[in-house]
């Protein structure tokens, strides 16, 4: 199964934050061609304003239970991004050393961050109970030994919380599923039963919390829900052993659509609601609990846009080819999940006839391509394209792969913009390599 199907028809995707005004698409106020001549292409471009309103959409859907929004890093950690989320009030989701020390440096206070991932090491177990952190959420009985020890090693006590993997379907591409059984991540249910009064009893460990999460790009709410339940009734036996729980997170996993903002606030609100509903299924709504949702994708995915120029176009084997200057490198997504990206022209088409064309990169993979039989306007060598919903997942799986030096990454706000992260110079690429 597909994140979302690559589909033969080119959708309008409206947007309040992408629009075409006076023939050019702007991100806010700022034309886009007025940002590739400053900046150059590729270029990732986000709207300031979409990723508040996400924050703000996601914090008002939870608003009727206490709650806290950890911002998943992993989907878009440049530094001002976090620092933006972090002083609209939300907290971090982390899953190494780099994005703890990330975190940190954007100002997220320690006791708002929670450490997730199968596999932490010595080092980033010790760096985490040296900040401070809210929690680290445990995945298997040797993390639970290797946390223990470092705690008594350094005389504290360390906060964790058991991340459970309940068996849900959370019917998603099968590399972005991660809540069933057969996946490498949390722990069965009876495994961490087994583990409580082993938790419970040491000094050097505080279980404060349960954690689920069961995929990404989950489509529908009905999954979550369930999850949640599940997680929720587990808590209540962790109370009952004797555990003093303080947190119920819910993970991440809500989607967006990848063109089309505008349904998406309705979306939240839903996926709000049935992790509320399943806490209270599971019976944890008595517990007085926190709940924590990790969301990275539904914060900043549909915020950010790939600006890429059109180099070539290439009629061959009856298809058309426009070849752009991004590549797999900038976004592998198309390339990894088949994902579908909507792409759009800056230069409004204004009703053109459509006809099908492949949108590939320059890199020498088959699979190089944002988009394949897509239904678009005519379109021009030196043309510039954006690549939609490219917020997430976009630059911060960027590579250096046929020697392309990481993309700009440009936040527009309001009738401003600023670059982020500039462009990788050309030395950077052998900045650390030896020529003798
Ligand atoms: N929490 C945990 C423990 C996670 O593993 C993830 C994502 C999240 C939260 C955030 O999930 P989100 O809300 O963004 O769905 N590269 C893939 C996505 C991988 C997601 C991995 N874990 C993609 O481009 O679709």
């Amino acid at each position: 199964m597909s994140v979302s199907s690559a589909s033969a028809h080119q959708r309008i995707p409206t947007s309040s934050y992408f629009v075409h005004r006076a023939g050019v698409l702007h991100a806010e106020s700022v034309p886009l061609d007025e940002i590739a001549a400053h900046v150059g292409t590729p270029s990732y471009v986000y709207s300031r304003a979409a990723v508040t309103d996400s924050y703000r959409s996601t914090d008002s859907a939870l608003s009727s239970v206490p709650h806290m929004i950890a911002y998943a890093v992993k989907a878009n950690g440049n530094l001002a991004l976090l620092s933006q989320l972090c002083r609209l009030g939300s907290g971090a989701d982390i899953v190494s050393g780099g994005e703890l020390a990330r975190a940190l440096r954007a100002g997220f206070a320690p006791e708002k961050i929670v450490f997730s991932g199968v596999g932490k090491t010595d080092p980033e177990i010790d760096a985490a109970l040296q900040a401070g952190i809210r929690s680290l959420h445990v995945e298997s009985a040797p993390e639970i030994d290797a946390i223990e020890a470092i705690a008594k090693q350094r005389g504290v006590v360390a906060k964790i919380a058991l991340r459970v993997n309940p068996d849900v379907d959370a019917a998603t591409h099968p590399y972005i599923a991660t809540g069933l059984h057969k996946t490498k991540f949390g722990l069965e249910l009876d495994t961490a039963r087994q583990l409580l009064p082993r938790l419970i009893k040491s000094p050097h460990l505080q279980l404060e919390g349960v954690a689920c999460h069961i995929g990404s790009m989950v489509l529908s709410p009905e999954p979550i829900g369930d999850a949640v339940a599940i997680t929720a009734r587990f808590a209540c036996e962790c109370v009952a052993a004797g555990a003093k729980l303080s947190t119920l997170d819910a993970g991440g996993g809500w989607p967006i659509l990848y063109g089309n903002e505008e349904r998406d606030a309705q979306a939240r609100s839903v996926f709000g609601q049935a992790i509320i509903d399943g806490m209270q299924r599971g019976g944890a709504d008595r517990l007085g609990l926190t709940l924590v949702v990790e969301p990275g994708r539904s914060i900043v995915g549909d915020a950010g846009v790939l600006l890429t120029r059109v180099v070539y176009v290439k009629e061959q084997g009856g298809k058309r080819f426009v070849i752009v200057d991004a590549a797999m490198t900038e976004l592998i997504r198309p390339a990894l999940y088949h994902a579908y990206h909507a792409v759009v022209p800056v230069n409004d088409p204004k009703g053109a006839a459509e006809s099908p064309a492949d949108v590939v990169g320059p890199v020498c993979e088959s699979g190089d391509f944002f988009a394949q039989d897509r239904s678009l306007p005519p379109i021009a060598r030196g043309d510039l394209l954006v690549i939609r919903g490219a917020g997430a997942y976009g630059a911060v799986m960027g590579s250096n792969y046929n020697s392309r030096p990481f993309a700009a990454e440009v936040l527009a706000d309001g009738a401003g913009f600023r670059v982020i992260r500039a462009r990788q110079s050309i030395e950077d690429l052998w900045r650390h390599e030896r020529d003798d």
